[in-house]
This record gives structure tokens, C-alpha cells and sequence, in this order.
């Protein structure tokens, strides 16, 4: 393993005041989106959606470190016949493959999952490697109710991302580490910390175990929240004071950044949450973003699948990058969202 390449990648893939683009929607997950814009989820559609981002150049120069992908878009071309992966890189990003194959039904533990990928994953590296992957990321799920999680969900999770960032490192790419708590349940803020210190324990002592450098690693953790479905929605401040301490209670200071998902928050309250942890520092670790819908919802809405709106939809881009690249350096505020 040479870990001054991967520290370097992970480096460059959490720099000063900027943040990751997660654009690696499955098929089914885009075709959804683009169902909210009525849009027909052809490659053509989708490949135009993410070119239209990738070409925000101002926005991805100054605000994006790295873009992950879905293997469709590392492989296409731009309009111009431009290789996507090279559009990423002439703005000084970092290419990254999204590389799990989805949560399947774990058996025996209704209503929890554990995600699948790892067979052949050593060859699938070496080729997204070769196409220009930097770094990769695999994503489990963890669901909360009264009764879950079982210990056996969050340890199948737990073993699989290590087993997943060890072929990582030994070919070469930096894995990203995602054990996502939800934010769908009924469940309050209090229980998304139980469960979300639960899981990043489990992760790191797996990691440990699968002999994984922190140094050359980036893990991509939910934020502690209440569950969609509860009463009592925490405010900005407590979504922020319990996240930093379940994860000051949890990841080593050798990981080098965290990269938070967005799980469904509103973009503005993800932007919130993230400045206000970043202005509460130091922190032993960089602390930024890897955003997927709520750096593109208010872009893809603005765009509309439409050639005329590409301007429209890479200025409402353009705008989300900016204000998560102030929170990236605790230097948001409202007047800074307003202002736009
Ligand atoms: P969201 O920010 O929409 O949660 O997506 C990030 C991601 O990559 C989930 O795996």
C-alpha cells in the first residue's frame, strides 16, 4: 500500500473551503429525481444533467474537491465528445466511483439490510482505477424504529465496509466509508445518537481488524438528527453540539476529513448544520460535505430537463456549492444566503 498517495488523495479530496459533489444516483435513483421534473431518464438525459453540473466551472474550480460517480457517467462523454471524468479533473477535482451494489434484505432482521458488492471488487477497482477513480465510496444503511438496529445489521455493515476499503487501499483508491444512519423514522434525535455512535464504533474496530490506515481514508457519516417522522425536530444548534460529539467520541484523528451526507435534510438546513459544527472548532479532522440531493435539488429544479435552463440550473448550483463552501470554513450566515 503506498499511503502517502492515498493520504494525498484524501487530502486534496477535503482541501480548505471545499466540499465533494455526490452525483452517483443508480439508475433508479435518478430516474426518480428526474420523475419530479417529469423528465424521461434516457443516458442522453442523464449525461446532459451531470455535464450541465460538471461545467459550472466557476462553482466546481472554487467550492468542489471531488465529484463520485455512477459508472454510466464514468464512462460517457460530454456533448463535445469529452470524456466526463476529464471535464472533473480541467476543474481540479477528483474523480471517485461509486462502488456497492445497493442494501439487500439481511435475512432473519426485518426491515434491515446489508449491502452487497465485494465479490470481483479487487478486478472492478483495478479497472476504475485505470478509467481515472481516485477514490470510491461504498454506503451502507442503517434504519432505526424501537426494535432496530439488530447488532447483526450493524456488524454485516460494519465487516463489509472494511472489507470494501482494505481491496480499496491495496489497489490503489482511497474509500470513502459511509455507514448511513437514516433519517426516515419516527425516531428523536437522542436515539439517531445511540444508534449512529453504535455504528461508527463497530466501523472502526472492523477497520482496525481489516488493517485499513485511517490516514488514507475519508469517512461520510449522516449527522445526528431526529427522524423525519418525530414530533420534535432538534434545532440547528443540537443537531450540531450532538453530531460533533458523537463523532469526537468516535473517529480517531488520524482519518484526515469526515464528509457529511445530506440524508434528506433541506439544503439550507444542511448548510446550517455544517457551518455551525465547523465555527464550534478546532476539530481533530477536516469537516465538509459530500452532498447529493441537497447540493442538486434546487439545480435540477432549475434546470428542468430543459437546453434553455442550463444557465438557470448551474447559477442555483453555483449558489448551494458557494454557501456549503462558507460552511466548510464556518464562514456562512444567512446574510451570505440572502445576498445571493
Ligand atoms: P445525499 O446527500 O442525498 O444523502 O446523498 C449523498 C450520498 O452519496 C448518499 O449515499
Amino acid at each position: 500500500m503506498n499511503i502517502e498517495r492515498l493520504h494525498d488523495i484524501a487530502n486534496r479530496m477535503v482541501a480548505p473551503g471545499k466540499g465533494i459533489l455526490a452525483a452517483d444516483e443508480s439508475t433508479g435513483s435518478i430516474t426518480k429525481r428526474f420523475e419530479s421534473i417529469k423528465l424521461e431518464s434516457t443516458e442522453t438525459n442523464r449525461r446532459d444533467y451531470r455535464e450541465m453540473l460538471f461545467r459550472a466551472a466557476d462553482a466546481m474550480r472554487s467550492c468542489v474537491s471531488g465529484v463520485i460517480l455512477f459508472d454510466e457517467t464514468l464512462r460517457q462523454k460530454a456533448a463535445d465528445g469529452t470524456p466526463l471524468v476529464d471535464v472533473i479533473k480541467a476543474a481540479g477535482a477528483v474523480p471517485g466511483i461509486k462502488l456497492d451494489k445497493g442494501p439487500k434484505p439481511l435475512p432473519f432482521c426485518p426491515g434491515e439490510t446489508v449491502t452487497e458488492g465485494l465479490d470481483g471488487l479487487a478486478d472492478r477497482v483495478a479497472e476504475y482505477a485505470k478509467l481515472g477513480a481516485e477514490f470510491a465510496k461504498w454506503r451502507a444503511v442503517i434504519d432505526v424504529s424501537d426494535t432496530i438496529p439488530s447488532f447483526n445489521a450493524i456488524h454485516a455493515n460494519a465487516h463489509a465496509l472494511a472489507r470494501y476499503a482494505a481491496i480499496c487501499q491495496a489497489g490503489g483508491i482511497v474509500p470513502m466509508v459511509e455507514p448511513e444512519v437514516l433519517m426516515d423514522g419516527a425516531h428523536d434525535i437522542d436515539r439517531c445518537a445511540e444508534a449512529t455512535e453504535w455504528a461508527l464504533k463497530e466501523t472502526f474496530q472492523q477497520l482496525y481488524h481489516a488493517r485499513v490506515a485511517l490516514e488514507g481514508i475519508i469517512l461520510k457519516p449522516n449527522m445526528v438528527i431526529a427522524g423525519k417522522k418525530c414530533p420534535r425536530q432538534a434545532s440547528r444548534a443540537e443537531v450540531a453540539e450532538k453530531t460533533l460529539k458523537v463523532l469526537k467520541r468516535c473517529v480517531p484523528a488520524a482519518v484526515p476529513g469526515i464528509a457529511f451526507l445530506s440524508g434528506g435534510q433541506s439544503g439550507e438546513d444542511a448548510t446550517a448544520h455544517l457551518h455551525l459544527m465547523n465555527a464550534a472548532g478546532p476539530l481533530p479532522w477536516k469537516l465538509t460535505f459530500s452532498y447529493g440531493r441537497a447540493l442538486q435539488a434546487d439545480a435540477l429544479k432549475a434546470w428542468g430537463g430543459k437546453m434553455e435552463n442550463v444557465a438557470a440550473g448551474q447559477r442555483a448550483f453555483a449558489h448551494r456549492a458557494r454557501m456549503n463552501a462558507l460552511a466548510a470554513s464556518g464562514r456562512w450566515s444567512q446574510d451570505a444566503e440572502k445576498a445571493a
